[in-house]
């Protein structure tokens, strides 16, 4: 048997090339070599958007369909929804008991998050336990492993705790330490050479118009040294040249270099092997896309299929950890 994949992504809008650079492509890959459940975390979503439920309505199926336009196949993996298999309820509720409240207060990501939070009030409960719902989401199917980004590590870390402290207190190996498998790219580079992120607004959408694609890249910021065509560059100093190292070969590399430093080349010359590239990216995305669109009740049914095959795991998971508890009355 495959060993068990698990792994998730909050519904907080329209996916983005740092998500398949950084996640989705590494799921493609491993749905051919693991048994990979991959979940819809709407409940996650809600720990810090509570009180926007529109909003995590409309992306629910949006990421559904970039997550098969990206070419996971329903025939390999198990797409699902976190809200429909309330096992994972249960058994965060039961982690919960015994979770020292101090091994949630000290994961890096609450404190990051709580201190950037703005005018939303993330004082909650949930926000604070949300590291213990993943827990609960990655136990509660014995995944063995969870491709993760590394701004994650600590939740898989706090997984692995959780999971130790509930074989000890209960005397039996019932819930398996998951290992964290790291994604190659971690941060793919934004068009201010930050990293992609919606809220920055540096990112290009996997479903985004190629005009708008071809736009966002031909006005993006270069050299700020490099004034006039007449001037030459330093790749260094441009935000241009990340997006060559992701997308470009070492001839178009070398190309771009020695045009760039004797201003042999204009700087959008220079962008139009990185607009060609990620067009090229995007088109099967699109072309699948457009199939799944046409089609919404085969999108529903297969989430529907995938939540029933992740229900039967969960509930058997749920048998053991109450029969450890004494909860099988
Ligand atoms: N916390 C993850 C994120 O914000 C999403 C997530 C929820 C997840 N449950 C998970 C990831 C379980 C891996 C495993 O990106
Ligand atoms: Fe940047 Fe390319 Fe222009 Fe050089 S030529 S400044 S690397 S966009």
């Amino acid at each position: 048997m495959r060993a068990r994949v698990l792994s998730g992504m909050r519904p907080t809008g329209a996916l983005h090339l740092g998500h398949y650079h950084g996640a989705l492509k590494n799921w493609v890959r491993l749905q051919h070599e693991y048994d990979c459940f991959f979940l819809v975390a709407d409940w996650h979503a809600l720990t810090t958007h509570y009180a926007e439920r529109e909003v995590i309505e409309r992306n629910v199926y949006d990421m559904v369909v970039d997550w098969l336009a990206a070419g996971l196949d329903p025939d390999l993996c198990t797409l699902f929804i976190q809200s429909r298999i309330p096992e994972h309820a249960e058994l965060f509720t039961l982690l919960a008991m015994g979770t020292p409240l101090r091994w949630l207060e000290r994961v890096p990501t609450y404190k990051d998050t709580l201190a950037q939070a703005g005018e939303r009030d993330l004082a909650t409960y949930g926000f604070l336990g949300y590291p213990l719902l993943q827990a609960a989401d990655i136990l509660v199917y014995k995944a063995a492993f969870v491709p993760v980004g590394d701004d994650q590590d600590s939740h898989v870390e706090l997984t692995r705790e959780v999971a130790r402290r509930f074989n000890h207190l209960h005397d039996r190996a019932v819930l398996p330490e998951p290992q964290t498998l790291h994604t190659e790219v971690g941060r793919l580079p934004g068009l201010d050479g930050r990293k992609m992120s919606k809220s920055l607004g540096n990112a290009i959408g996997m479903r985004e118009a190629p005009a708008e694609v071809e736009a966002k890249i031909r006005t993006m910021p270069t050299d700020p040294q490099r004034v006039r065509r007449t001037d030459p560059g330093d790749p260094a100093r441009c935000p241009v040249w990340p997006l060559h190292e992701v997308w470009s070969d070492d001839a178009t590399r070398t190309w771009a270099r020695e045009g760039c430093t004797s201003a042999g080349i204009g700087c959008l010359d220079c962008k139009q092997p990185v607009i060609d590239a990620v067009l090229r990216e995007q088109a099967p995305w699109r072309e699948r896309a457009e199939q799944w669109l046409a089609n919404p009740k085969h999108v529903h049914w297969i989430v529907e299929m995938g939540t029933e095959r992740a229900r039967t795991v969960a509930r058997q998971t749920m048998k053991d950890v109450r029969d450890v508890m004494g909860l099988s009355y």
